[in-house]
């Protein structure tokens, strides 16, 4: 694989990641239109908005603001953040919810397949077919205005959440498998287009660009634009040559994917591919059942999920909401605006990420990361608790937010996401990938479905609860995951025997055959 970054490599990269772009536009994009969108449906439904709790009336401005949507990125609000719940009763809201919510349902369904379809059609037709969920969505949402909009919006929610579920195991799957090299670097790309997703759709979305009454559903509809474009880019993308080496046995086509390499020696990657393969024959097909049963993979599956868990409860998305009220509590104006520089910053950081993590290591960063949401999580709720009291601790929460979500990306936003690939060996990797993706978006979705009720019974005591949480992780992370930067798959499986405190001769031997190659990672 490469040692070094090649033209061709980039542009599969960035083919690639197209995937994760969509995947973050549709996360945020849904959070903007929310007023607009709700107000079509009262007309749609002859239902006036009225019989609503108000949605225009916010106690603390005279222009009616948008409140934040509830959806998988953003939770439900809740009255003490001094946004008027707009999830509170009535049949625009249950299908307001409903168009939030199916693309997390059509996410968690989906994410089971990814890695069931890129084996059997290859990874580039699995990017493909995946593409007609997106144009299908896209198209649903697009021409909304012209039928049921509500049906229509929350059938294309659904399938655009089945295609983010999709490749939110095939992108990482295919881009682990073509770079070897960097591949930590590399597989963070895929947060880095999804917070990229999240920002543009959060600044596309304001009011006076498309977030209006006449353009909404074109905002809800653009994913289609990264689709046809990866789309077209996917056919001249090499498929991964470990899929064709090591699955389809096809050692040239493997040799001309290599062309990732930009015409370097391949026989090491092909050596590497052949040992693997030897080790994967000899491997029993590994069924997700099987991850959880074989002492083998037990350990590795549950650090893996315990991965996505923590990146999930730590109450990242949770704070994506809270930040637009505390940011109008702070006396912003706009505090839209506040909440579009937090998605900047989150993505300034993922970028930064992208460096440090080939430098830091994998596991160095997840604890950094976990570490400082630890005690920004602690400041955001002294500030809250004390806001009554002192005004100025508004400023506090408000630093705390983005120091919050700076050490996000720093390690436990895009860690998760690759690192999981890394713990598994070709035979059972798909298998994982697709639990992992499963487990980030049922926790994803948890949150989405809990949080309100959670923050009303705590009250701005309620990250002291995500600060709880982010600690216990972070132990969990300290005592069980394994640093995996440099390291082949019979390291990282040593380090795994070594952290469940068995990994006599014999045992381990097996352990290795099935944990795979000789690859370094
Ligand atoms: C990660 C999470 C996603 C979150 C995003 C924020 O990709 O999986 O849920 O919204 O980071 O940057």
């Amino acid at each position: 694989m490469p040692d070094q970054i090649t033209g061709t490599l980039v542009f599969t990269v960035f083919t690639a990641v197209l995937g994760s772009f969509q995947f973050g536009y549709d996360i945020g994009v849904i959070n903007a239109p929310q007023q607009v969108i709700i107000s079509h449906y009262s007309q749609v439904l002859g239902i006036p908005l009225d019989d609503r709790k108000a949605v225009n009336n916010h106690p603390m401005e005279s222009t009616p603001e948008l409140p934040t949507t509830p959806s998988p990125g953003n939770p439900t609000p809740t009255p003490w953040a001094e946004e008027e719940s707009v999830a509170s009763s009535g049949i625009i809201t249950m299908f307001w919810s409903l168009s939030v919510s199916s693309f997390a349902v059509g996410g968690m369904i989906a994410s089971f397949f990814g890695g069931w379809l890129g084996d059997k059609l290859g990874r580039i037709k699995a990017l493909l077919v995946a593409n007609i969920l997106s144009l299908a969505g896209a198209l649903l949402m697009g021409f909304s205005k012209l039928g049921p909009s509500h049906i229509l919006i929350i059938s294309g929610r659904g399938v655009s959440g089945l295609y983010c579920g999709l490749i939110s195991g095939l992108v990482p799957m295919y881009i682990g498998e073509i770079a070897t090299t960097f591949r930590g670097a590399i597989g963070a790309l895929h947060q880095l287009a999804i917070v990229t997703g999240i920002l543009i759709s959060q600044i596309i979305g304001l009011d006076f660009l498309l977030g209006n009454h006449e353009l909404w559903h074109i905002l809800l509809s653009l994913s289609a634009v990264p689709a046809v474009l990866q789309s077209l880019l996917l056919l001249f993308c090499p498929e991964s040559p470990r899929y064709l080496y090591i699955k389809l046995d096809e050692e040239d086509k493997a040799k001309k994917s290599l062309r990732l390499r930009g015409g370097a020696d391949v026989t090491k990657d092909i050596a590497e591919m052949r040992k693997e393969r030897e080790e994967a024959s000899s491997e029993q097909k590994v069924s997700i059942i099987q991850l959880f049963t074989n002492s083998s993979y037990r350990q590795p599956i549950l650090v893996a999920l315990m991965l996505h868990m923590a990146q999930q409860f730590s109450g990242i998305n949770a704070i994506f909401y809270y930040s637009t009220g505390i940011f109008r509590t702070a006396g912003l104006s706009q505090p839209v605006y506040a909440t579009i520089g937090v998605g900047a910053i989150n993505t300034v950081f993922t970028a930064l990420s992208v460096f440090l993590v080939e430098k830091a290591g994998r596991r160095s960063l997840f604890l950094i990361g976990m570490s400082g949401m630890f005690v920004c999580a602690i400041f955001m709720s002294v500030g809250l608790v004390l806001l009554d009291k002192l005004t100025w601790m508004s400023y506090v929460s408000m630093t705390a937010i983005f120091l919050f979500v700076s050490f996000f990306e720093i390690g436990p936003g895009p860690i998760p996401w690759f690192m999981v690939a890394e713990f598994f060996s070709q035979g059972p990797r798909p298998a994982a990938l697709a639990i992992a993706a499963f487990s980030n978006w049922t926790c994803n979705f948890i949150v989405a479905l809990c949080f309100p009720y959670i923050a009303d019974f705590c009250g701005p005591y309620v990250f002291f609860l995500f600060a709880g949480v982010v600690l216990a992780f972070t132990l969990f992370t300290f005592f069980k995951v394994p640093e995996t930067k440099g390291k082949s798959f019979e390291e990282i499986a040593a380090e795994f025997r070594k952290n469940r405190g068995s990994g006599q001769a014999p045992k381990a031997a097996i352990e290795m055959k099935f944990l795979g190659a000789t690859e370094t990672v």
